[in-house]
C-alpha cells in the first residue's frame, strides 16, 4: 500500500469509526488501524499511532463523532454531556499540540446550536469532523502555495520531525512547499533530520517523502551543524505545535537549536503552520506545556539491548520552545508571518 493514495486521518461513516494509519509501524508496515472506542482512541493518541498537530486535531475531531455516535442516549441533553466527558479524556491525552483542544473545543461548541434530538446533534458532529478533515487538506495545500514562493530549483531544505503529510491529513505543513515543488519539477535537495529520541525523520518524513519521488538525505539531528558549515543548507523550514501570540513556537525537541544554527550561519529559519497550530490566547512560549515523555524512549526504544547505565536520570522533554526573534517568518494558509509577530499574527487571523 502507498502512504501517499491514503489520507492520515479518515472517518469511516459506515463503519462508524475512525481510520489511521498506524505511524509506529512506519516505515515497514503500513497498516490501517480502525478505532471505535474511546480507550483505543486515546492510546493512539498518547502513543503516537496518530502524531503531528493537525493530525491529532483532526483524529480528536473524528474520535469525537464516532464516540457520539456509538453512545445511543436517550435525549440531546444526554449526548451533550456524554460528548464533554469524551472530550476532557481526550485532551488529557497529549498537551503540547493545540490543534488538540482547538479541534475538540469546535467539535463542542456545535452543540451550543441546540438541538431537538440526540440524533440530529450526532449527525452535526459527524459533519464537522469531516469538515476538519476537509479544511486540513485545503489549508495545507495553501501552506504548500504559501512557501513554494520561498523556493528556487537546486535549494537545500533542512526539515527536522514529521511535519509532513503524516502529520497532517495531506501534503504535510513543512513538507507542503515541498511537495508542490515536485509536482512542478523543481529540483530540490531537502535533508530530513533523524529526531531523536522516536525517529518521525528517519521512519516517517525521509519515508514518506522519497516514496514521493523527492531527492532526500537522511542525517542524525547533530549533523545539522556539518550541514550547514558546508553549505548545503539554504533554508529551513519545519512544523510546530504550539505557536503563541508573540511567535514563539514550539515544535519537536531540537527544533530551537536548529534555529540557533540557523542564525549562526545566516541561513533563513521557517515554521510552517495553519492559524489552528496559532494559539493567540497563548502571549508567549513560557506559557505552553512541554510533554515530557518516558526515559525508556532515550535509553531502551529501538535498540536490542539498553544503551545506557541501569538507574542514570533521563532528561526526555518532546519538544522545545523557539523563541520568535530566531524565526524569519511563519508560513501559514492566509500569507507569511513577518516580525513584528505579535502584529501581523493577529491581522492575519482577522483576514
Ligand atoms: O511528537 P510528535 O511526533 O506528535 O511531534 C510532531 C511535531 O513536532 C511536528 O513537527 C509538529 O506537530 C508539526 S506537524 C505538521
Amino acid at each position: 500500500m502507498d502512504i501517499h493514495d491514503i489520507d492520515t486521518v479518515l472517518y469511516d461513516r459506515a463503519g462508524d469509526a475512525l481510520v489511521i494509519i498506524d505511524q509506529t509501524l512506519l516505515p515497514g508496515e503500513v497498516r490501517l488501524l480502525s478505532l471505535t472506542d474511546r480507550d483505543s482512541i486515546y492510546e493512539a493518541i498518547r502513543s503516537l499511532r496518530v502524531r503531528g498537530a493537525p493530525a491529532i486535531g483532526a483524529a480528536a475531531a473524528v474520535g469525537l463523532a464516532v464516540l457520539a455516535s456509538r453512545r445511543a442516549p436517550a435525549s440531546f441533553e444526554e449526548l451533550r454531556e456524554g460528548v464533554k466527558e469524551d472530550s476532557a479524556f481526550l485532551a488529557s491525552a497529549r498537551p503540547t499540540a493545540v490543534n488538540l483542544f482547538w479541534a475538540l473545543a469546535r467539535m463542542e461548541k456545535v452543540l451550543d446550536r441546540g438541538y431537538g434530538s440526540a440524533e440530529e446533534a450526532v449527525e452535526s458532529l459527524r459533519r464537522e469532523a469531516e469538515a476538519i478533515i476537509a479544511e486540513d487538506i485545503e489549508t495545507c495545500r495553501r501552506i504548500g502555495e504559501n512557501g513554494l514562493a520561498l523556493l528556487r530549483d537546486g535549494m537545500g531544505v533542512l526539515t527536522h520531525c514529521n511535519a509532513g503529510k503524516l502529520a497532517t491529513v495531506r501534503y504535510g505543513t513543512a513538507t507542503a512547499p515541498m511537495y508542490l515543488a515536485l509536482e512542478r519539477g523543481m529540483k530540490l535537495r531537502i535533508y530530513a533530520d533523524e529526531t531523536r529520541p522516536l525517529l518521525q525523520g528517519a521512519r516517517l518524513t525521509a519515508y514518506e517523502l522519497s516514496a514521493a519521488g523527492a531527492d532526500v538525505t537522511l542525517q542524525c539531528d547533530d549533523m545539522a551543524a556539518s550541514a550547514m558549515a558546508e553549505g548545503l543548507i539554504d533554508i529551513v523550514i519545519t512544523g510546530a505545535d504550539r505557536i503563541a501570540a508573540n511567535g514563539d513556537a514550539a515544535n519537536k525537541i531540537g527544533t530551537l537549536g536548529l534555529a540557533v544554527l540557523a542564525k549562526h550561519y545566516g541561513i533563513p529559519f521557517y515554521i510552517a503552520a495553519p492559524f489552528s497550530t496559532i494559539d493567540l490566547s497563548t502571549p508567549d512560549g513560557s506559557a505552553i506545556v512541554v510533554e515530557q515523555r518516558d526515559g525508556s524512549e532515550v535509553t531502551d526504544l529501538w535498540y536490542a539491548r539498553r544503551m545506557a547505565p541501569e538507574g542514570i536520570k533521563v532528561r526526555n522533554p518532546a519538544f522545545d520552545v523557539t523563541d520568535h526573534s530566531l524565526i524569519t517568518g511563519i508560513i501559514t494558509e492566509k500569507g507569511i508571518a513577518r516580525p513584528d509577530y505579535k502584529a501581523s499574527l493577529r491581522t492575519l487571523s482577522e483576514e
